[in-house]
């Protein structure tokens, strides 16, 4: 029955980290390999308190279909904190509530793919981008990432020599080096972009997160006519919900979207928005990221120490200053794959980095997150990989 599936579904790889966390679910193994954040930093009383006040207050109306663009006053509210915190001059009508930022990876796929077109990546990248990419069988033109962000000449040599359909950015602790662009270098992506005829996909579920160091602008944010910014619950207050959102102010690509959005769900969960815009409504965001901030710096600098003590001289790592993920680079011509092999004897494990690369195998670099271990016990596992490099 082959021939009766499409090209695009089986041209697009499974999720590793899906695979690896469905094998790694004892109790007994150390796992530096989803992205899951800390549930200790999930506002659970909060959520129980504002689950009974909406059904209190609105009644059947959190039971009903809702709009395809979201409801309007948690747009409103995310406006407001880009204002606030960035000084975005976005507007609800710019905002389109999403089933996470991975229906916003999906739906962009949807609107802006033609098959063979090209589309340009961080290389590494982040595997769900281009897995849902994927679907919609694009050429990708991978941009080595720097410590300094993306380089510049590869991504203008890409943009010249191609018609690319946008650029993917992933700008804050990236996922899944952990690397934040600087400064001079999001000014020069910025000057090159707004030269060409392509957009800018900015996703930032980690921007919040930063425990050190000074925000940052975004590269595009709501100023170039080609700008897309994607942000998400996940990281800060829950994944389950499920609930991200596009802002752009590109009015013809956000009708599209919406046409996108009615064909693939109606609208995201409208439970869930109220519940949510009640939560921030009635509690500190601010402060609850706080909160996070300090717990992820705690097992960010576990990590780091317990790499620097262990881990030997050859291997290089990447050091955070937010977000979920450190990234290490083993000496040439050692494969991740077969220190994942290892280390699983060991009960450790870790995300290899060949998902992260679109043409890439026997990579020698793997992502190891740090945000669902507490500190003895990401020592431990780092200890453990140690013992098999
Ligand atoms: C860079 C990036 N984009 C998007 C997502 C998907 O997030 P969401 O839970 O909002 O769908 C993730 C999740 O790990 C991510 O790391």
């Amino acid at each position: 029955m082959e021939q009766l599936f499409s090209e695009g579904i089986k041209k697009t790889p499974s999720s590793f980290i899906r695979e690896i966390l469905k094998t790694t679910a004892q109790e007994d193994v150390i796992s530096f390999a989803g992205g899951l954040p800390n549930p200790i930093s999930f506002p659970i009383n909060e959520l129980k308190e504002s689950t009974n006040r909406i059904i209190t207050t609105f009644e059947s109306k959190v039971f009903q279909y809702g709009t395809t663009e979201g409801y309007e006053p948690l747009r409103e509210y995310i406006a407001d904190r880009y204002k606030a915190k960035h000084g975005l001059k976005f507007e609800k009508d710019d905002i389109l509530i999403t089933t996470g930022s991975q229906q916003a990876l999906d739906l962009l796929g949807k609107v802006l793919i033609n098959k063979g077109d090209a589309v340009a990546i961080e290389k590494p990248g982040y595997l769900g981008a281009i897995q849902s990419c994927s679907l919609y069988q694009p050429s990708f033109k991978e941009i080595t990432l720097t410590q300094e962000g993306l380089n510049t000449d590869e991504l203008e040599s890409v943009l010249q020599n191609n018609k690319v359909k946008f650029l993917y950015t992933v700008p804050n602790f990236q996922n899944p080096t952990g690397i934040t662009y600087s400064r001079e270098n999001r000014a020069k992506i910025r000057e090159i972009i707004a030269d060409h005829d392509t957009f800018l996909v900015e996703d930032d579920p980690y921007g919040d997160l930063r425990f050190e160091g000074e925000d940052l602008s975004y590269i595009g944010g709501d100023f170039l006519p080609q700008s897309i910014l994607l942000g998400s619950i996940s990281k800060i207050i829950t994944p389950g919900f499920r609930l991200g959102w596009i802002c752009t102010k590109n009015r013809e690509l956000m009708n599209y979207l919406v046409i996108a959005k009615q064909a693939a769900d109606l609208h995201s969960n409208i439970f869930a928005q109220y519940i949510i815009y009640d939560y921030l409504s009635h509690n500190d965001l601010n402060q609850h990221i706080t909160k996070i901030k300090a717990l992820y710096k705690e097992q960010s600098s576990a990590m780091k120490e317990a790499i620097q003590q262990y881990f030997p001289k050859e291997v290089s790592c990447t050091s955070p200053q937010g977000g979920m993920f450190m990234w290490a680079t083993l000496p040439k011509g050692q494969s991740s794959l077969d220190l994942f092999q290892r280390a699983s004897q060991k009960k450790v494990v870790f995300v290899p980095g060949d998902p992260f690369y679109t043409n890439q195998t026997n990579a020698p670099t793997l992502r190891l997150n740090y945000t669902n271990s507490n500190p003895d016990t990401i020592t431990e596992g780092i200890k453990r990989i140690a013992s098999v490099m």
